[in-house]
């Protein structure tokens, strides 16, 4: 990040709602990075950030291991706008009184404001807010006025404009605050003076500086899967550094029907991208027997994919650089900072320590959707940019049990039929991801005069704004029917068809 970037901190108190802040600052057109509330002063501090915002949290300031900060962070160097428990441990710090609030407020709330500058600059003197905390703030820190009250004056905003600290005990970050982007376009513009030119192009633009001084005259060997995330990587990379990018495309027969073929129509010849393919089914499939456990599964993926890269670019000769499409949700999923690990991402987690290559992982502060911005403002096109999320370790994570030739093409069937009766239901777009499981389990069907003891089908279908999230997608029962019928009919060894109706969390995108 050049050092004339706005840069914002959201400094993690472990909230559910951690994310959201980040995307709406990002929204704004700032730049920020979600760090843990463990980073001292001293850290953050090299990196010149022009403000800092506190993120909610599950504790109570009292709890014994709740989560602190260093106290430096409140120095007033620079402005920090705490969100509910940002709030109360803000104030807690600096000599307020937080109070166990014997009456929770969760749910909507009539917000008062008494001082409009600089926060509620602009806004009606009563607004909607959204509310999901049981501490309150009884006495602001000596300094801090209160700004904004509830019913029941309950006090709901606390500012001191010398030190430039603020805090809010609602939830400006979700979309039940209507006016919450102004309220923290307002910290961001007014408090800290960001200047929102944080776009697809100047990301591009400062991308395109780091990787020339990262690469130097080094070879880079892209790992190129055909989804928007190393597509647009490479696109990047490729107008970094031109010829000195070679992009590697690995079918490790754990792809959907008809993958390879695609991805080299779409790479050679509207990119002009030049593309080596690998066709090694027989590497993986082979590691990959007797293999059930599905972070197993992930890990022996990883490993290979790596090993291959070696070798081809051992061929090529001087390659430094690996390239990788990590995103942002993977990076924190993968367990960086204060998120817990829910899955190896093989792109992330499965990397051997031992690798020769150096990664290079130019969107790895991405968001999804941002990734795609920047893949149209690169003149990616649209076929690429919006197709749907596949995993790194294919079709491995969604056979679940043990992975056989037999059951890659009934997932590979099941898959295509999927697919044709979605596009030609005009879902496409609105759906993140549609795919198909197949599970190691055997029920009893009928098939015209034949007893049947097959294998089900899952049908999954998610929507989602960056997968971090998601919920099933309501899809029409007439077409979910269609494809009952079509799988049950067409893929041998299939003779029931689910449908999965559950949301991310609890459950994840992926079986595996
Ligand atoms: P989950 O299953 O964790 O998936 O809800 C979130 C999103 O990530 C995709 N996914 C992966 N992508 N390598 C990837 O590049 C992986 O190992 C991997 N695992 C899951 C998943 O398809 C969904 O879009």
């Amino acid at each position: 990040m050049p050092p004339d970037r706005d840069l914002i901190f959201v400094i993690d108190f472990g909230a559910q709602y951690t994310q959201l802040i980040a995307r709406r600052i990002r929204e704004a057109r700032v730049y920020c990075e979600i760090v843990p509330c463990t980073r001292t002063w001293a850290e953050l501090r090299a990196h010149h950030p022009r403000g800092l915002v506190f993120s909610g949290g599950p504790a109570s300031v009292y709890a014994t291991g709740a989560p602190r900060c260093d106290p430096e962070l409140l120095s007033g160097e620079v402005p920090v706008l705490g969100i509910c428990y940002g709030m109360q441990l803000m104030a807690h710090l600096l000599g307020g009184q937080v109070g166990g609030g014997e009456r929770r407020e969760y749910g909507p709330a009539r917000l008062s404001v008494l001082r409009p500058e600089p926060l509620f600059s602009g806004l009606p003197q009563e607004i909607n807010v959204w509310m999901s905390h049981g501490d309150r703030v009884d006495n602001p820190p000596p300094g801090f006025e209160v700004t904004a009250v509830t019913s029941g004056k309950v006090t709901a905003a606390i500012g001191d404009p010398q030190r430039r600290l603020y805090g809010v005990q609602f939830h400006p970050e979700v979309q039940h605050t209507p006016q919450g982007r102004e309220i923290l376009a307002h910290f961001l513009y007014r408090v800290c003076g960001c200047k929102g030119d944080w776009t697809p192009a100047s990301f591009i633009e400062d991308q395109i500086a780091a990787i020339r001084e990262t690469v130097g005259h080094q070879r880079v060997v892209g790992a190129l899967s055909g989804g928007v995330d190393s597509s647009v990587a490479a696109a990047l990379v490729h107008r970094a550094v031109g010829d000195q990018l070679t992009c590697i495309f690995v079918d490790h027969g754990l792809l959907r029907k008809r993958e390879r073929q695609d991805v080299e129509t779409a790479f050679r010849e509207s990119l002009g991208m030049k593309i080596i393919t690998v066709v090694t089914p027989e590497r993986f499939l082979g590691k990959l027997k007797g293999v059930v456990d599905p972070e197993q599964k992930r890990r022996v993926i990883g490993n290979e994919f790596v090993r291959v890269f070696e070798d081809e670019a051992a061929k090529l000769g001087d390659a430094g650089f690996l390239l990788q499409g990590t995103l942002y949700p993977d990076v924190i999923e993968s367990g960086t900072g204060s998120a817990a690990v829910i899955k190896t991402h093989h792109n992330v987690g499965g990397i051997p320590a031992d690798m020769k290559l150096k990664l290079l992982e130019p969107l790895r502060w991405l968001f999804k959707d941002e990734v795609r911005q920047v893949g149209l403002e690169l003149g990616l096109p649209e076929e690429i940019v919006w197709r749907q999320p596949f995993p790194g370790p294919g079709l491995a994570v969604r056979i679940l049990g043990e992975i056989t030739e037999e059951k890659l093409s009934m997932v590979q069937e099941a898959d295509w039929i999927l697919r044709q009766e979605i596009k030609e239901a005009g879902q496409e777009r609105n759906i993140w991801q549609y795919f198909t499981v197949l599970l190691p389990v055997r029920s009893v069907g009928v098939m015209g005069d034949d007893r049947t003891y097959a294998q089900p089908i899952v049908i999954r279908a998610v929507t989602s704004e960056d997968a971090m999230t998601a919920d099933w997608a309501r899809l029409p029962y007439d077409l979910l029917g269609r494809i009952s019928s079509r799988i049950v009919n067409e893929v041998p060894g299939v003779n029931r068809v689910l449908y999965d109706i559950t949301s991310k969390p609890p459950a994840t995108i992926e079986w595996e």
